[in-house]
Protein backbone atom coordinates (compact mmCIF):
# COMPACT_ATOMS: atom_id res chain seq x y z
CA UNK A 1 0.00 0.00 0.00
CA UNK A 2 0.89 3.21 -1.14
CA UNK A 3 2.46 5.91 2.06
CA UNK A 4 0.34 9.40 1.57
CA UNK A 5 1.65 11.96 3.26
CA UNK A 6 -0.09 13.26 6.71
CA UNK A 7 -3.36 15.50 6.24
CA UNK A 8 -2.57 18.89 6.06
CA UNK A 9 1.21 18.44 4.93
CA UNK A 10 2.45 19.21 2.12
CA UNK A 11 5.38 18.46 -0.03
CA UNK A 12 6.71 21.64 -2.38
CA UNK A 13 8.48 20.54 -4.96
CA UNK A 14 10.53 21.78 -8.01
CA UNK A 15 9.04 24.17 -10.07
CA UNK A 16 7.65 25.79 -6.88
CA UNK A 17 10.34 25.42 -4.55
CA UNK A 18 12.03 28.17 -6.50
CA UNK A 19 9.89 30.45 -6.13
CA UNK A 20 10.05 30.16 -2.50
CA UNK A 21 13.74 30.21 -2.82
CA UNK A 22 13.28 33.33 -4.20
CA UNK A 23 10.61 34.99 -1.92
CA UNK A 24 13.30 34.01 1.04
CA UNK A 25 15.90 35.92 -1.23
CA UNK A 26 14.48 39.24 -1.22
CA UNK A 27 13.48 38.99 2.76
CA UNK A 28 16.79 38.65 3.59
CA UNK A 29 17.84 41.15 0.85
CA UNK A 30 14.94 43.82 2.56
CA UNK A 31 15.57 42.82 6.13
CA UNK A 32 18.90 43.43 5.83
CA UNK A 33 18.24 46.87 4.92
CA UNK A 34 16.42 47.53 7.65
CA UNK A 35 19.32 45.76 9.87
CA UNK A 36 17.78 42.66 11.15
CA UNK A 37 19.55 39.59 11.14
CA UNK A 38 18.55 35.87 11.29
CA UNK A 39 18.04 33.92 14.17
CA UNK A 40 17.41 30.06 13.91
CA UNK A 41 15.28 28.50 16.53
CA UNK A 42 13.99 24.94 17.17
CA UNK A 43 11.17 23.35 16.20
CA UNK A 44 10.24 21.76 19.19
CA UNK A 45 9.95 23.31 22.28
CA UNK A 46 8.13 23.03 26.03
CA UNK A 47 4.38 22.93 25.81
CA UNK A 48 4.31 25.87 28.40
CA UNK A 49 6.21 28.39 26.21
CA UNK A 50 3.35 28.32 23.87
CA UNK A 51 0.21 28.43 26.69
CA UNK A 52 2.00 31.21 28.40
CA UNK A 53 2.44 33.44 25.58
CA UNK A 54 -0.07 32.79 23.10
CA UNK A 55 -2.43 32.58 25.83
CA UNK A 56 -4.80 28.98 27.57
CA UNK A 57 -7.67 30.37 26.20
CA UNK A 58 -7.02 30.97 22.38
CA UNK A 59 -7.96 28.57 19.40
CA UNK A 60 -4.32 27.72 19.22
CA UNK A 61 -3.49 26.49 22.49
CA UNK A 62 -7.02 25.02 23.23
CA UNK A 63 -7.70 23.11 20.55
CA UNK A 64 -4.35 23.23 17.50
CA UNK A 65 -1.50 22.35 19.00
CA UNK A 66 0.83 18.79 18.10
CA UNK A 67 1.95 18.36 21.73
CA UNK A 68 3.19 14.77 22.80
CA UNK A 69 4.62 13.57 26.08
CA UNK A 70 8.71 12.82 26.53
CA UNK A 71 10.14 11.28 29.17
CA UNK A 72 12.35 13.78 30.78
CA UNK A 73 16.03 13.15 30.30
CA UNK A 74 17.11 15.44 32.88
CA UNK A 75 15.75 12.98 35.83
CA UNK A 76 17.68 10.05 36.46
CA UNK A 77 14.49 7.70 36.92
CA UNK A 78 12.93 8.66 33.31
CA UNK A 79 9.30 8.62 34.82
CA UNK A 80 9.08 12.49 34.83
CA UNK A 81 7.52 13.80 31.52
CA UNK A 82 7.58 16.70 29.69
CA UNK A 83 4.94 17.55 27.43
CA UNK A 84 6.75 19.17 24.02
CA UNK A 85 4.93 21.19 21.47
CA UNK A 86 5.88 21.57 17.86
CA UNK A 87 5.87 25.19 17.35
CA UNK A 88 2.73 27.11 15.91
CA UNK A 89 4.54 30.53 15.89
CA UNK A 90 8.18 31.77 15.74
CA UNK A 91 7.66 34.72 18.24
CA UNK A 92 7.51 32.80 21.09
CA UNK A 93 10.50 30.90 20.29
CA UNK A 94 12.44 34.12 19.70
CA UNK A 95 11.26 35.49 22.78
CA UNK A 96 12.65 32.52 24.59
CA UNK A 97 16.18 32.91 22.94
CA UNK A 98 16.17 36.15 23.79
CA UNK A 99 15.73 36.04 27.27
CA UNK A 100 17.40 32.83 27.94
CA UNK A 101 20.49 33.89 26.56
CA UNK A 102 20.32 37.42 27.92
CA UNK A 103 21.17 39.04 25.16
CA UNK A 104 19.66 41.89 25.91
CA UNK A 105 22.51 42.25 28.72
CA UNK A 106 24.89 43.49 25.79
CA UNK A 107 22.31 45.30 23.76
CA UNK A 108 18.51 45.27 24.77
CA UNK A 109 17.51 46.58 21.20
CA UNK A 110 17.82 43.41 18.78
CA UNK A 111 16.01 42.95 15.36
CA UNK A 112 15.47 39.74 14.36
CA UNK A 113 14.43 37.72 11.65
CA UNK A 114 13.59 33.54 11.00
CA UNK A 115 11.89 31.41 8.31
CA UNK A 116 10.35 28.10 8.57
CA UNK A 117 7.67 25.91 9.22
CA UNK A 118 5.33 25.85 11.95
CA UNK A 119 2.34 23.60 12.86
CA UNK A 120 -1.19 24.03 13.94
CA UNK A 121 -3.80 21.35 13.83
CA UNK A 122 -6.62 23.45 12.54
CA UNK A 123 -8.95 22.29 9.75
CA UNK A 124 -7.41 22.15 6.51
CA UNK A 125 -8.52 24.13 3.33
CA UNK A 126 -7.26 26.88 0.82
CA UNK A 127 -4.57 28.77 2.42
CA UNK A 128 -5.02 26.81 5.57
CA UNK A 129 -2.58 23.85 6.15
CA UNK A 130 -1.55 22.10 9.42
CA UNK A 131 2.04 22.61 8.08
CA UNK A 132 2.69 25.74 6.56
CA UNK A 133 5.90 28.07 6.77
CA UNK A 134 6.56 31.64 8.13
CA UNK A 135 8.56 34.30 7.44
CA UNK A 136 8.69 36.34 10.41
CA UNK A 137 10.28 39.40 11.77
CA UNK A 138 11.14 40.60 15.70
CA UNK A 139 11.83 44.11 17.19
CA UNK A 140 12.82 43.46 20.83
CA UNK A 141 14.55 46.76 23.09
CA UNK A 142 12.18 49.28 21.43
CA UNK A 143 8.76 50.67 22.43
CA UNK A 144 8.56 53.95 20.40
CA UNK A 145 6.34 54.26 17.42
CA UNK A 146 9.09 54.64 15.32
CA UNK A 147 10.07 51.00 15.40
CA UNK A 148 5.83 50.00 14.74
CA UNK A 149 6.29 51.75 11.73
CA UNK A 150 9.61 50.64 10.64
CA UNK A 151 8.45 47.09 11.04
CA UNK A 152 5.35 47.92 8.70
CA UNK A 153 7.41 49.60 5.87
CA UNK A 154 9.84 46.90 5.77
CA UNK A 155 6.96 44.68 5.43
CA UNK A 156 5.36 47.41 2.25
CA UNK A 157 8.65 46.97 1.24
CA UNK A 158 9.32 43.39 0.96
CA UNK A 159 5.93 43.06 -0.86
CA UNK A 160 7.00 45.85 -3.31
CA UNK A 161 10.04 43.92 -3.84
CA UNK A 162 8.67 40.24 -4.93
CA UNK A 163 6.09 42.68 -6.87
CA UNK A 164 2.40 42.40 -5.20
CA UNK A 165 1.04 45.41 -4.51
CA UNK A 166 -2.49 44.15 -4.22
CA UNK A 167 -2.12 43.43 -0.12
CA UNK A 168 -3.68 46.31 2.05
CA UNK A 169 -3.01 46.71 5.41
CA UNK A 170 -5.99 47.02 8.22
CA UNK A 171 -4.39 48.21 11.37
CA UNK A 172 -5.75 48.65 15.08
CA UNK A 173 -4.56 49.53 18.39
CA UNK A 174 -5.63 47.13 21.50
CA UNK A 175 -4.63 49.36 23.93
CA UNK A 176 -2.73 48.46 26.58
CA UNK A 177 -3.08 47.13 30.60
CA UNK A 178 -4.03 50.43 32.03
CA UNK A 179 -6.65 50.73 29.54
CA UNK A 180 -7.76 47.37 27.35
CA UNK A 181 -9.60 46.44 31.06
CA UNK A 182 -12.12 49.50 30.98
CA UNK A 183 -12.97 48.64 27.30
CA UNK A 184 -13.01 45.02 27.82
CA UNK A 185 -15.77 45.93 30.33
CA UNK A 186 -18.05 47.81 28.53
CA UNK A 187 -17.61 45.63 25.65
CA UNK A 188 -18.44 43.28 27.93
CA UNK A 189 -22.06 44.95 28.89
CA UNK A 190 -22.63 45.60 25.43
CA UNK A 191 -22.90 42.03 24.52
CA UNK A 192 -25.29 40.57 27.38
CA UNK A 193 -27.47 42.90 25.95
CA UNK A 194 -27.28 41.15 23.08
CA UNK A 195 -26.41 37.34 23.53
CA UNK A 196 -29.56 35.55 22.49
CA UNK A 197 -28.76 36.51 19.46
CA UNK A 198 -25.32 35.71 19.21
CA UNK A 199 -23.79 32.43 17.96
CA UNK A 200 -22.67 29.55 20.17
CA UNK A 201 -19.36 29.80 20.07
CA UNK A 202 -19.66 33.39 21.27
CA UNK A 203 -21.57 33.11 23.89
CA UNK A 204 -19.23 30.49 25.17
CA UNK A 205 -16.00 32.51 25.20
CA UNK A 206 -17.95 35.81 25.36
CA UNK A 207 -17.17 35.98 29.49
CA UNK A 208 -13.79 35.14 28.45
CA UNK A 209 -12.40 36.86 26.17
CA UNK A 210 -15.90 39.35 24.94
CA UNK A 211 -13.07 40.85 22.43
CA UNK A 212 -12.82 37.95 19.73
CA UNK A 213 -16.50 38.26 19.37
CA UNK A 214 -15.66 41.42 17.39
CA UNK A 215 -13.44 38.85 15.52
CA UNK A 216 -16.32 36.17 15.18
CA UNK A 217 -17.33 35.60 11.02
CA UNK A 218 -21.07 34.73 11.50
CA UNK A 219 -22.80 37.01 9.96
CA UNK A 220 -25.42 37.69 13.01
CA UNK A 221 -22.34 38.38 15.05
CA UNK A 222 -21.41 40.79 13.06
CA UNK A 223 -24.71 42.29 12.35
CA UNK A 224 -24.77 42.26 15.76
CA UNK A 225 -21.64 44.09 16.89
CA UNK A 226 -21.67 46.63 14.45
CA UNK A 227 -22.73 49.62 17.37
CA UNK A 228 -20.44 47.93 19.50
CA UNK A 229 -18.10 50.06 21.16
CA UNK A 230 -14.51 50.62 19.21
CA UNK A 231 -11.55 50.03 21.06
CA UNK A 232 -9.57 53.36 19.26
CA UNK A 233 -12.33 55.12 20.84
CA UNK A 234 -11.29 54.05 24.45
CA UNK A 235 -7.14 54.23 24.19
CA UNK A 236 -5.84 56.13 27.56
CA UNK A 237 -3.99 58.94 26.13
CA UNK A 238 -0.26 57.37 25.93
CA UNK A 239 -1.76 54.83 23.37
CA UNK A 240 -3.49 56.88 21.09
CA UNK A 241 -0.23 59.63 21.05
CA UNK A 242 1.16 56.03 19.71
CA UNK A 243 -1.11 54.63 17.73
CA UNK A 244 -1.38 58.65 16.41
CA UNK A 245 2.57 58.58 15.36
CA UNK A 246 2.55 54.97 13.89
CA UNK A 247 -0.37 56.45 11.59
CA UNK A 248 1.32 59.70 11.03
CA UNK A 249 4.42 57.66 9.76
CA UNK A 250 2.72 55.54 7.46
CA UNK A 251 1.05 58.34 5.96
CA UNK A 252 4.19 59.92 5.42
CA UNK A 253 5.88 57.34 3.99
CA UNK A 254 2.68 56.90 1.47
CA UNK A 255 1.48 53.78 2.43
CA UNK A 256 -1.99 53.43 2.35
CA UNK A 257 -4.21 51.45 5.34
CA UNK A 258 -7.76 51.08 6.87
CA UNK A 259 -8.67 51.40 10.79
CA UNK A 260 -10.16 47.87 11.54
CA UNK A 261 -10.99 48.24 15.03
CA UNK A 262 -12.49 45.02 15.04
CA UNK A 263 -9.10 43.04 14.22
CA UNK A 264 -8.55 41.22 17.58
CA UNK A 265 -5.70 38.24 16.47
CA UNK A 266 -5.77 35.57 17.71
CA UNK A 267 -2.99 35.27 19.96
CA UNK A 268 -3.24 37.37 23.76
CA UNK A 269 0.02 38.78 23.75
CA UNK A 270 -0.60 41.53 21.73
CA UNK A 271 -1.10 45.16 23.08
CA UNK A 272 -1.04 48.87 20.76
CA UNK A 273 -0.39 48.05 17.45
CA UNK A 274 -1.90 45.24 15.54
CA UNK A 275 -2.38 44.94 11.88
CA UNK A 276 -2.77 42.81 9.26
CA UNK A 277 -2.07 42.85 5.35
CA UNK A 278 -4.78 40.95 3.51
CA UNK A 279 -5.93 39.94 -0.05
CA UNK A 280 -8.93 39.39 -1.40
CA UNK A 281 -7.78 37.25 -3.92
CA UNK A 282 -7.12 34.43 -0.84
CA UNK A 283 -10.35 33.70 -0.11
CA UNK A 284 -11.63 33.26 3.18
CA UNK A 285 -8.15 33.03 4.84
CA UNK A 286 -7.32 36.77 3.49
CA UNK A 287 -4.39 36.92 6.05
CA UNK A 288 -1.22 37.04 3.94
CA UNK A 289 1.00 38.75 7.02
CA UNK A 290 0.06 39.33 10.19
CA UNK A 291 1.16 40.88 13.62
CA UNK A 292 1.98 43.44 16.21
CA UNK A 293 3.57 45.02 19.45
CA UNK A 294 3.40 42.93 22.62
CA UNK A 295 5.18 44.43 25.52
CA UNK A 296 4.78 42.41 28.31
CA UNK A 297 6.13 38.95 26.23
CA UNK A 298 9.84 39.54 27.29
CA UNK A 299 8.61 39.43 30.96
CA UNK A 300 5.98 37.06 30.62
CA UNK A 301 8.64 34.99 29.69
CA UNK A 302 11.15 35.61 32.63
CA UNK A 303 13.46 38.22 31.24
CA UNK A 304 13.34 41.89 32.22
CA UNK A 305 10.09 44.18 30.91
CA UNK A 306 11.62 44.82 27.58
CA UNK A 307 9.08 45.66 24.91
CA UNK A 308 8.76 44.38 21.29
CA UNK A 309 6.88 44.25 17.79
CA UNK A 310 6.73 41.86 14.86
CA UNK A 311 5.08 40.30 12.55
CA UNK A 312 4.88 37.05 10.41
CA UNK A 313 3.72 35.94 6.93
CA UNK A 314 2.58 32.62 5.53
CA UNK A 315 4.82 31.37 2.87
CA UNK A 316 2.35 29.25 1.28
CA UNK A 317 -0.39 32.22 1.05
CA UNK A 318 2.23 34.62 -0.14
CA UNK A 319 3.42 31.85 -3.06
CA UNK A 320 -0.16 31.30 -4.28
CA UNK A 321 -1.33 35.22 -4.76
CA UNK A 322 2.44 35.27 -6.68
CA UNK A 323 1.34 31.94 -8.87
CA UNK A 324 -1.89 33.86 -9.71
CA UNK A 325 -0.23 37.02 -11.11
CA UNK A 326 2.31 34.58 -12.81
CA UNK A 327 5.45 36.26 -11.09
CA UNK A 328 8.11 35.07 -8.74
CA UNK A 329 11.29 33.55 -9.58
CA UNK A 330 12.43 33.78 -13.16
CA UNK A 331 12.15 29.65 -14.40
CA UNK A 332 14.28 27.30 -16.26
CA UNK A 333 17.92 27.08 -17.86
CA UNK A 334 18.80 30.27 -18.82
CA UNK A 335 20.55 28.12 -21.75
CA UNK A 336 19.43 24.83 -23.12
CA UNK A 337 22.20 22.85 -25.36
CA UNK A 338 20.48 21.31 -28.33
CA UNK A 339 23.44 18.88 -29.77
CA UNK A 340 23.01 16.83 -33.13
CA UNK A 341 25.85 13.96 -33.22
CA UNK A 342 28.26 12.44 -31.24
CA UNK A 343 31.19 14.98 -31.67
CA UNK A 344 28.75 18.22 -30.96
CA UNK A 345 27.89 16.12 -27.79
CA UNK A 346 31.39 15.67 -26.29
CA UNK A 347 31.96 19.48 -26.82
CA UNK A 348 29.38 20.60 -25.84
CA UNK A 349 29.50 18.50 -22.26
CA UNK A 350 32.87 20.85 -21.13
CA UNK A 351 31.22 24.05 -22.26
CA UNK A 352 27.82 23.25 -19.97
CA UNK A 353 29.99 22.70 -16.87
CA UNK A 354 32.32 25.96 -17.71
CA UNK A 355 29.03 28.05 -18.22
CA UNK A 356 27.63 26.05 -14.49
CA UNK A 357 30.55 27.24 -12.92
CA UNK A 358 29.96 30.42 -13.97
CA UNK A 359 26.27 30.67 -12.55
CA UNK A 360 24.39 30.12 -15.11
CA UNK A 361 21.87 27.56 -14.81
CA UNK A 362 22.70 25.14 -18.32
CA UNK A 363 21.36 22.07 -19.22
CA UNK A 364 21.68 19.23 -22.17
CA UNK A 365 20.69 15.46 -22.76
CA UNK A 366 23.11 12.51 -22.76
CA UNK A 367 21.40 10.45 -25.01
CA UNK A 368 20.52 11.03 -28.56
CA UNK A 369 17.69 12.18 -29.36
CA UNK A 370 16.23 14.20 -32.35
CA UNK A 371 16.39 18.02 -32.89
CA UNK A 372 12.62 18.27 -32.79
CA UNK A 373 12.43 16.21 -29.42
CA UNK A 374 15.64 18.59 -28.04
CA UNK A 375 13.47 21.52 -28.72
CA UNK A 376 10.46 20.62 -27.50
CA UNK A 377 12.58 19.94 -24.30
CA UNK A 378 13.63 23.24 -23.87
CA UNK A 379 10.53 24.72 -24.55
CA UNK A 380 9.21 22.52 -21.59
CA UNK A 381 11.60 23.71 -18.98
CA UNK A 382 11.41 27.15 -19.86
CA UNK A 383 14.59 27.75 -21.05
CA UNK A 384 15.84 31.42 -22.26
CA UNK A 385 18.11 30.62 -24.63
CA UNK A 386 18.84 27.60 -26.86
CA UNK A 387 22.30 26.71 -27.99
CA UNK A 388 21.93 24.76 -31.26
CA UNK A 389 25.42 22.80 -32.07
CA UNK A 390 25.78 19.99 -34.64
CA UNK A 391 28.63 18.49 -36.23
CA UNK A 392 28.46 20.39 -39.34
CA UNK A 393 28.56 24.18 -36.91
CA UNK A 394 31.28 22.91 -34.99
CA UNK A 395 32.88 22.00 -38.85
CA UNK A 396 32.39 26.02 -39.39
CA UNK A 397 33.38 26.79 -35.66
CA UNK A 398 30.10 27.94 -35.24
CA UNK A 399 26.77 27.48 -33.10
CA UNK A 400 23.48 29.12 -33.13
CA UNK A 401 21.87 30.68 -30.36
CA UNK A 402 18.19 31.39 -30.76
CA UNK A 403 16.66 33.69 -28.10
CA UNK A 404 13.24 31.82 -26.93
CA UNK A 405 10.94 34.19 -26.15
CA UNK A 406 11.90 36.51 -29.37
CA UNK A 407 12.60 33.84 -31.40
CA UNK A 408 15.74 35.49 -33.23
CA UNK A 409 18.53 34.02 -33.81
CA UNK A 410 22.15 34.72 -34.36
CA UNK A 411 25.63 32.83 -35.33
CA UNK A 412 28.07 32.95 -32.87
CA UNK A 413 32.09 31.61 -33.22
CA UNK A 414 32.16 28.43 -30.65
CA UNK A 415 35.37 30.22 -29.07
CA UNK A 416 33.25 33.41 -27.87
CA UNK A 417 30.03 31.46 -26.72
CA UNK A 418 31.12 31.40 -23.30
CA UNK A 419 32.23 35.00 -22.72
CA UNK A 420 28.72 36.00 -24.78
CA UNK A 421 26.63 33.56 -22.58
CA UNK A 422 28.28 34.76 -19.52
CA UNK A 423 28.04 38.86 -20.22
CA UNK A 424 24.38 38.09 -20.80
CA UNK A 425 23.89 36.70 -17.42
CA UNK A 426 21.85 39.43 -16.20
CA UNK A 427 19.33 39.44 -18.90
P1 LIG B 1 -0.62 34.66 12.92
O1 LIG B 1 -1.61 35.69 12.50
O2 LIG B 1 -1.12 33.54 13.72
O3 LIG B 1 0.52 35.43 13.70
O4 LIG B 1 0.12 34.07 11.65
C1 LIG B 1 0.79 34.90 10.73
C2 LIG B 1 0.52 34.45 9.30
O5 LIG B 1 0.85 33.07 9.15
C3 LIG B 1 -0.91 34.52 8.87
O6 LIG B 1 -1.26 35.82 8.44
C4 LIG B 1 -0.95 33.55 7.71
O7 LIG B 1 -0.47 34.15 6.52
C5 LIG B 1 0.02 32.48 8.16
N1 LIG B 1 -0.71 31.34 8.72
C6 LIG B 1 -1.17 31.18 9.98
N2 LIG B 1 -1.77 29.99 10.13
C7 LIG B 1 -1.70 29.35 8.94
C8 LIG B 1 -2.12 28.08 8.44
N3 LIG B 1 -2.74 27.20 9.21
N4 LIG B 1 -1.87 27.78 7.15
C9 LIG B 1 -1.22 28.65 6.34
N5 LIG B 1 -0.79 29.86 6.77
C10 LIG B 1 -1.01 30.22 8.04
C11 LIG B 1 1.60 34.84 14.24
O8 LIG B 1 1.95 33.71 14.06
C12 LIG B 1 2.45 35.80 15.07
N6 LIG B 1 3.58 35.06 15.64
C13 LIG B 1 2.91 36.96 14.23
C14 LIG B 1 3.76 37.92 15.00
C15 LIG B 1 5.10 38.00 14.99
N7 LIG B 1 3.32 38.84 15.83
C16 LIG B 1 4.34 39.50 16.36
N8 LIG B 1 5.43 38.99 15.86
Amino acid sequence: MKITAIKGFSDIFPGAVETWQWVEEQARRVFAAYNFAEIRIPILEKTELFSRSIGETTDIVEKEMYTFEDRDSRSADTTDVTKLTLRPEGTAGVVRAYVESEMYKVEPVRKLYYMGPMFRRERPQKGRMRQFHQIGAEALGRGDPFIDAEVLLMLGDFFRAVGLETVALELNSLGCADCRPGYRRRLLEFLKTREAALCDNCRRRMERNPLRVLDCKEPGCRHQTKTAPSILDALCEPCREHFAVVKKLLSEAKVAYELNPRMVRGLDYYCRTTFEWTSEHLGSQSAVAAGGRYDGLVEELGGPPIPGVGFAMGVERLTMLLRMKDSGAPRGPSVYVVWIGEKARDWAFPVVHRLRREGLVAEMEGETRSMKSQMRRADKLGARAVLIVGDDELQKGQALLRDMASKQQQEIALAEIVAKLISGKAS
